[in-house]
């Protein structure tokens, strides 16, 4: 009789975007390794099968049923006759995709180091650096042990050897694990074909804020999603990626810019190209007008008129003073035909010679929700409806041909 499959595989594969993928999940004795579970279930979720290792330290902190509870699979707390180093990161056929310490010690990073392996953890290093498997380091510690010399020194010497560290988080004094989304988006990164490598995008996202004066604004309901998703996106097929946002950028792992008004993001746009970028993709919904901003607050209860001046317009800006960077447009229109939607985002892609477009009506939705219905206008047109995820997907698929 088959045996019937652990209950923990239920969550597999509900996300996807790790299917096929075999990861080896080292825990080392760190407070953080409280969140592994969630980390490990996360990993499943996107698809991926994982086997857990722990050293001694990490079993003071949590006990191994947890973790095999997880995964569903018994978890490697010493090495035996089975050389479980071997049957999962030797060289062979079958071997892990990726090794993922997380959390990893101040201790386990100096012992991998310096090539001592005494325990499951850093002898599973060994075995997957001598086997060319990717290998991802998140580290968690306090500050004081992240800040000496020589852990510094150690993580510079991994990091020499292709070793990939996911940045702890900052706080109360810590260097706490990075979140599980960050450690996400690395693995993703790590696993992916990389047909971005090298690249410098420049994504706006959001809408803007003009201040009519100190306390309110005038802003629109983009809520920048799909400007997070698309460096998301482009982040994990290893584009260099820069986030203009006012408000919402949920991956510590991506560079972002704060700004606030229409006139902040043209020029942070304009400052940021001048460094050197090969695409710029235009999803925020920029203001068209602005406002003189009253220097106190305007009293309440009187009849207010208010004087709205147009902005210059970023996306035009931009070609004038770069006629051959590659540009992704968006198109946001209101109750038209899908005819009449399409033909305007083209005449928005010859005004401004743009590569693609992404046309969608918002006046069926889309705009500040999770999921939208749009139209990827290039040589081709093609129509994608769901997640902003998977329309980001599709959009950057899209930008690596035209590339
Ligand atoms: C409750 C507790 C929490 C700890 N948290 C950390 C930590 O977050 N980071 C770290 O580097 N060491 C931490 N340590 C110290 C390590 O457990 C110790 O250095 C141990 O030798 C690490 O062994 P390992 O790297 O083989 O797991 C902690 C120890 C205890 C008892």
């Amino acid at each position: 009789m088959v045996p019937l499959a652990h209950p923990a595989f239920d969550i597999r594969g509900s996300k996807e975007e790790l299917s096929g993928k075999k990861i080896v999940l080292c825990v080392t004795g760190s407070i953080a390794a409280v969140e592994t579970i969630k980390l490990a279930r996360e990993l499943m979720r996107c698809g991926a099968d994982v086997r857990a290792v722990m050293s001694p330290s990490a079993k003071k902190i949590i006990h191994p049923h947890a973790l095999q509870y997880a995964t569903g699979y018994e978890v490697v707390t010493e090495l035996t006759g089975k050389i479980e180093h071997v049957e999962l990161c030797g060289d062979r056929e079958g071997k892990a995709d990726l090794l993922l310490i997380a959390p990893c010690t101040a201790n386990t990073i100096g012992k991998i180091a310096a090539g001592i392996d005494d325990t499951p953890v850093t002898t599973f290093a060994t075995t997957a650096l001598g086997s060319d498997i990717p290998i991802i380091i998140a580290p968690a510690m306090h500050s004081s042990m992240y800040s000496h010399p020589i852990v510094m020194e150690n993580i510079k010497r991994l990091e020499g050897l292709g070793i990939e560290f996911v940045r702890p988080r900052m706080e109360e004094g810590k260097a706490k694990l990075a979140s599980i989304e960050d450690i996400i988006i690395c693995v993703l990164r790590v696993l992916s074909r990389k047909e971005l490598q090298g690249r410098k995008l420049l994504i706006t996202a959001g809408g803007t804020a003009e201040a009519i004066d100190p306390i309110r604004i005038l802003t629109s309901r983009s809520s920048g999603k799909t400007g997070a998703e698309l460096a998301r996106e482009a982040y994990i097929r290893g584009a260099d990626v820069t986030l203009v946002q006012r408000g919402y950028s949920p991956y510590s792992e991506i560079e972002s810019i704060y700004v606030e008004s229409a006139q902040q993001m043209t020029d942070v746009v304009l400052k940021e190209l001048k460094k050197g970028c090969d695409v710029l993709i235009c999803t925020a919904a920029i203001s068209d007008y602005t406002v003189d901003k009253s220097p106190s607050k305007i009293p309440s209860g009187k009849k207010l008129t208010l004087s709205l001046r147009p902005v210059p317009k970023l996306i035009q800006l931009v070609r004038e003073n770069h006629p051959d960077l590659a540009m992704v447009g968006f198109k946001a229109e209101t109750n038209v035909s899908t005819k009449e939607l399409i033909s305007r985002a083209r005449s928005m892609m010859d005004e401004y010679k743009l590569d693609l477009v992404v046309a969608n009506d918002v006046g069926k939705g889309g705009i500040g929700e999770d999921e939208n219905e749009v139209y990827i206008i290039g040589n081709e047109i093609m129509h994608v409806k769901g997640s902003k995820r998977s329309i980001a997907k599709k959009v950057i698929d899209a930008l690596v041909e035209v590339l």
